[in-house]
C-alpha cells in the first residue's frame, strides 16, 4: 500500500508528493506546522491544535488554505488512506509560491501538506524508559510561541546532542534558565514534590501536551506551579520529563551527566504517563 500524502487539494503518492522550488516555506521557512498524535486511529486533541494553528497563522499573517471545519475531514481522510491506527501526523502551511523576494506579494494562495507516520502504541512500559538530555544555548528568536518550520537551532541543538551520545537537548537561556526541550517542553519535580514547568509566554511554545498535563495534575491533586527553573534546579531535581505529540510524556534520567533521581522515570512521571495514556485512549 503506497503512502498517501495530501498537497494542495490532491491525494499523492508519497514520491509523487512535492512543493514547488519558489515555495515561501522552502526558500525562507515562511510558515507553520501542526503534529497531531493519533491513537487508536483518533486524533488526540484536535481543536487545540487547531487554535494554536489559527493563531501561528494570525502572527504570520498568512490565510486559512482551507475552511477550518475542513481540516478535521482532510487530516481524518489521510489517516483513514494511510490506515494509521497509532502514530502522528503531521500538517504544514506555507505562504505560497512567488518569486523569491523577502517582501511577499497580497493574495498568495497558501500550500498545505499533511501526511502520517505510524508508530507502535505506547504502553507504560515503553512510554516509561527515559532519556538523558544535554544543556544547549537556546539561540532561538523571540517568538518561540509562534510555531514556525524555521527549527535550524533545534535542528543543530539535536545534533550537538547526538555528538554527546545522548537523545535530546534543553535549551537554556543567557541568565541559566530552562527555557524548553529542542521539540518538547521540560517539567521538574522538586523535593517538596511539586510539578514545575516555565510559564507560556514569547520564549516557548505553548505545547498541546502540556495544557493536557496541567489538567491532568490538577485533576489528580498534584501541587502545579509555571515558573522559570534554572538548570542547576533542573539538575537537583527529584524528577524531570519532557512532553510532546511525539515524546508524549517522556522521563529525563540525566542532565548533563548528572543523574536524575535514581536514575529512572520517578513517581510523580509515571503518575502522569499513566493518565496521560489513558486520556489518549479515550480521544475521539
Ligand atoms: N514539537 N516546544 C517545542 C519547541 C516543540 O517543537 C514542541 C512540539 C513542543 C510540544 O508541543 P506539543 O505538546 O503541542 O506537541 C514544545 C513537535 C512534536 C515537532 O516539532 O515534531
Amino acid at each position: 500500500m503506497p503512502r498517501i500524502v495530501y498537497v494542495n487539494g490532491r491525494y499523492l503518492p508519497h514520491r509523487y508528493a512535492s512543493v514547488h522550488i519558489e515555495d515561501r516555506g522552502f526558500q525562507f521557512a515562511d510558515g507553520v506546522y501542526e503534529v497531531i498524535a493519533i491513537t487508536n486511529g483518533k486524533l488526540v486533541d484536535i481543536e487545540p491544535h487547531l487554535d494554536r494553528l489559527n493563531r501561528s497563522m494570525g502572527e504570520l499573517n498568512i490565510d486559512l488554505p482551507v475552511p477550518r471545519r475542513a481540516f478535521g475531514f482532510i487530516l481524518r481522510e489521510v489517516i483513514r488512506r494511510n490506515r494509521v491506527t497509532n502514530g502522528s501526523i503531521y500538517l504544514q502551511i506555507t505562504r505560497g509560491v512567488a518569486a523569491r523576494d523577502f517582501t511577499y506579494p497580497e493574495g498568495l494562495r497558501p500550500s498545505l501538506v499533511i501526511y502520517t507516520k505510524s508508530t507502535k502504541k505506547a504502553s507504560i512500559e515503553t512510554a516509561s524508559q527515559g532519556h538523558a538530555v544535554v544543556s544547549q544555548p537556546d539561540i532561538r528568536w523571540a517568538r518561540c510561541d509562534i510555531k514556525t518550520i524555521s527549527l535550524l537551532p533545534s535542528v543543530l541543538a539535536k545534533r550537538a546532542a547526538t555528538e554527546e551520545g545522548v537523545a535530546d537537548a534543553w535549551f537554556v537561556n543567557e541568565e541559566s534558565i530552562v527555557t524548553e526541550g529542542t521539540s518538547s517542553n521540560a517539567w521538574i519535580v522538586t523535593t517538596t514534590k511539586e510539578l514545575i514547568t516555565r510559564q507560556t509566554d514569547n520564549f516557548i511554545l505553548s505545547g498541546i501536551t502540556r495544557q493536557t498535563i496541567l489538567k491532568l495534575a490538577s485533576d489528580a491533586g498534584l501541587t502545579i506551579t509555571e515558573r522559570p527553573f534554572s538548570l542547576k534546579e533542573a539538575m537537583q531535581a527529584t524528577e524531570a520529563f519532557t512532553s510532546s505529540s511525539t515524546a508524549l510524556v517522556k522521563p529525563v534520567i540525566k542532565i548533563n551527566g548528572v543523574q536524575i533521581g535514581d536514575g529512572q522515570a520517578g513517581r510523580v512521571t509515571r503518575q502522569l504517563i499513566e493518565h496521560y495514556l489513558n486520556y489518549m485512549d479515550n480521544s475521539f
